[in-house]
């Protein structure tokens, strides 16, 4: 009788070995440079991100250095290291789709971040966008400042007990209040929790810590979330608390798909998910509950950590350096009277040295660390002499542009005067900068969210600086608290638990 396992094994053996023969001899991008192991499988990237924990954006940094401004980084990617591509990529007028095998962790292709096709992404950002215009985002201010306002009272109860406030939960707290009222008139409430939302973000982090091994193996997230409770729980309690937190949002949608009209019209600002239920601009099909809880659940999360991590930052930076503090403590007290009457953020952002600290706050924090790969179906694309055929996949990461001392000298340095003119005005040189700013990311895809999270930038840095004027201080806060060491698509902290870091934490001295 034949033996047909060893027949398979060989037949497998030989069809690999022909995979493996075309990815390094016949492939159409053998022309590009790279490790040899990169260009035959996904698996040297996931020995990166999945067993070292988030560090193949910063071998692809290391790969540059050896190899020149384009590397075969995947089978079927390449990554380019040139700031004067970014736009070049990163447009309005190419039709470009996200590459759904690195997409592939967020799990959510009907959100309108994880759609992978451009056009069928077009349709659900003509239909989200309006929301997310200034003019949408000034009506909404109020109820931003509202929160803002309630994060300072509570700092303010801390500073009374003269307890330190763990900044790092606090502006998570801050911001998922926020972006949760705004998305479906249902605030989180985590801002009132004792523990500071530590179980919420600690669930949200074993997501995003997990998912460079949902990329290699998107099938994963489906089975988590269709396995029995109890299951999931002797599994793994964290993924629970990712379940019960999607089953939140779920719920949280489908009361208010459920609401009376009225009450929900009567608001002063829309309710993104009920505009979208009525909107003209989606077909029928892009309305039911079960997207429409898709794109809650995904504004929340693009909403949330982006935001947070960059006001953690921020306050960070401030606070270690004392004349960046000092010298917005005095801009603020001069162009604010009375700090309980902070004006909004289209007067702030005209303050220029309160503009320049968010602006290389923003460069330094550098937005996504990830590399946002594209594909172009339709047509080549050029990098110098090389051709990248239709079909590959294209990245670049904002990470490398942060830090390009051809444009950001001493890049490494937070420096806010940077961005103005020597008269400390704001004028050509913010311009010129404005352009090699990416924490947004750039064209069609670009940030959604980037008024409001100006906004909330703008509102929380002037009202805590303002209000707590030179009572504020760092608290057993080091730089390893605060360095971006891993990259789960943003730049990420060690966890700030305890286990490995303690993530930004203050003193409001005692007012006398
Ligand atoms: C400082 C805060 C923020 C940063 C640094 C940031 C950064 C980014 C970046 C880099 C992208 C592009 C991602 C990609 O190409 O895959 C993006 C997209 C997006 N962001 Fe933000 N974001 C922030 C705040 C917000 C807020 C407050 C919202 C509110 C809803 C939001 C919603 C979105 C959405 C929906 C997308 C996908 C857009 C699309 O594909 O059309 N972001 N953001
Ligand atoms: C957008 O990118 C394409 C190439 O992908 C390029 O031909 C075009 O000039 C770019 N447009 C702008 C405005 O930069």
């Amino acid at each position: 009788m034949p033996d047909y396992g060893i027949a398979t094994v060989v037949a497998l053996v030989v069809a690999s070995a022909a995979g493996a023969f075309y990815r390094l001899y016949l492939h159409p991008l053998t022309h590009i440079p790279g490790p040899k192991l990169a260009a035959l499988t996904h698996w040297y990237e996931a020995y990166y991100d999945v067993v070292k924990k988030g560090q193949y954006i910063f071998e692809i940094g290391r790969m540059h250095e050896k190899y020149g401004p384009i590397v075969r980084v995947g089978p079927n990617e390449v990554h380019i290291l040139d700031s004067e591509y970014y736009n070049q990529l990163y447009n309005m007028t190419n039709r470009l789709d996200k590459y759904d095998y690195f997409y592939s962790m967020m799990g959510n292709p009907l959100a309108t971040f994880g759609t992978i096709q451009a056009d069928v992404h077009r349709v659900r950002r003509i239909a989200l966008g309006p929301f997310f215009s200034s003019k949408a985002v000034a009506k909404f201010y109020p109820q931003v400042q509202s929160v803002v306002d309630r994060l300072t009272e509570r700092m303010e109860l801390c500073a009374e007990k003269a307890e330190p406030i763990p900044l790092f939960y606090a502006y998570r707290c801050m911001t998922v209040d926020i972006i949760s009222e705004y998305v479906f008139a249902h605030q989180m409430g985590l801002l009132d929790r004792a523990d500071w939302g530590k179980y919420f973000y600690s669930a949200w982090r074993s997501l995003w810590e997990l998912s460079p091994t949902t990329r290699q193996f998107p099938w994963m997230i489906d089975v988590i979330m269709s396995m029995p409770r109890w299951m999931t729980k002797l599994t793994d309690p964290r993924a629970l608390e990712v379940v019960d937190m999607f089953a939140e949002i779920d719920h949280q949608t489908e009361v208010l798909l459920n609401s009376d009209s009225k009450a929900v019209e009567a608001q002063p600002h829309p309710t993104v998910i009920w505009e979208l239920s009525k909107s003209d601009a989606l077909p029928p099909q892009e309305k039911t509950p079960k997207r429409l809880a898709v794109e809650a659940n995904s504004l929340i999360a693009a909403g949330f950590e982006t935001t947070g991590g960059t006001l953690t930052l921020m306050t960070y930076l401030v606070l270690s350096h004392p004349n960046v503090y000092q010298k917005l403590l005095a801009e603020l007290e001069q162009a604010i009277p009375d700090p309980t009457k902070i004006p909004g953020s289209l007067v702030l952002e005209r303050l220029p040295y309160l503009f320049a600290v968010v602006k290389e706050s923003l460069r330094v924090s550098v937005g996504a660390y990830s590399r946002l790969s594209r594909v172009n179906r339709y047509e080549a694309m050029r990098y110098k002499q090389y051709n990248i055929p239709a079909g590959t996949a294209i990245g670049m990461s904002a990470l490398f542009v942060a830090h390009d001392e051809a444009i950001f000298p001493d890049a490494l340095s937070f420096i806010p005067e940077r961005w103005l003119e020597p008269d400390g005005s704001i004028g050509a040189t913010a311009l010129r900068l404005e352009h090699y700013l990416l924490a947004f990311g750039k064209g069609a895809r670009g940030c959604v969210g980037i008024n409001l999270a100006y906004a909330e930038l703008y509102s929380v840095l002037t009202t805590v600086v303002r209000r707590f004027g030179n009572r504020l201080e760092l608290y057993k806060t080091e730089e390893r608290d605060i360095e971006a060491v891993h990259d789960y698509f943003a730049g990420m902290t060690r966890r700030p638990d305890g286990s490995e870091g303690n993530g930004l934490r203050v003193l409001v001295k005692k007012q006398k």
